[in-house]
């Protein structure tokens, strides 16, 4: 019989435990979410191909090559530069601003990607004096952790006469 009350009280506290939980669970998510708003980026991400406008070609992501250690500006309003980044070696880029600094909807409509290096470096057979440029596209926010991530990327290269 003692047993079997010993069993009752520890099932007892293993409910009053199992209770408890979802409550500092709900109070850590509240906490999470307070934080999560104030703890965010801005982040602009994209892959530059070595092709006449910058995007990937008919062939594909994989036969298509990158344009690597190319200068990429971020540019607002009439031609302010306000950020660089370089792609590496996968034609990669990446561009992190704060979002208390910038705001979505202006960087959405005032701002554009501007590749300052011509195409020729990539190829020499493509244009030394054209450059290409993209506005902005918004898909959305991912969380990492505590940090909400607002991801941008290029709406889609074209070349531009320089
Ligand atoms: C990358 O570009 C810089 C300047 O544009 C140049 O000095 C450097 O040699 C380049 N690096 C590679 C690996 O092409
Ligand atoms: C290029 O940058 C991206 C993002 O930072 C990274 O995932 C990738 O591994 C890099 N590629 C190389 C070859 O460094
Ligand atoms: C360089 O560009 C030319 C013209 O678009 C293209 O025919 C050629 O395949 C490119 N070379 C490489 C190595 O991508």
């Amino acid at each position: 019989m003692a047993s079997f009350k010993t069993l009752v009280f520890v099932s007892l506290l293993v409910i009053a435990a199992l209770a408890v939980v979802p409550i500092a669970k709900a109070q850590l998510g509240g906490l999470g979410g307070l934080t999560a708003g104030l703890l965010g980026l801005i982040r602009i991400q994209g892959t530059l191909f070595c092709t006449a406008n910058g995007r990937v070609s008919n062939a594909g992501a994989s036969l298509t090559p990158v344009f690597p250690n190319a200068t990429v500006q971020l540019q607002c309003g009439s031609g302010n530069v306000v950020s660089t980044a370089i792609t590496n070696t996968s034609g990669l880029f990446s561009i992190v601003l704060d979002p208390l600094q910038f705001l979505l909807s202006s960087l959405l409509s005032n701002c554009k990607l501007v590749v300052s290096t011509p195409l020729s470096s990539c190829n020499s057979s493509l244009s030394g004096t054209t450059i290409l440029q993209s506005t902005l596209q918004l898909i959305g926010t991912t969380l990492a952790g505590l940090l909400s991530i607002i991801n941008l990327i290029p709406a889609g290269f074209s070349p531009i006469i320089n």
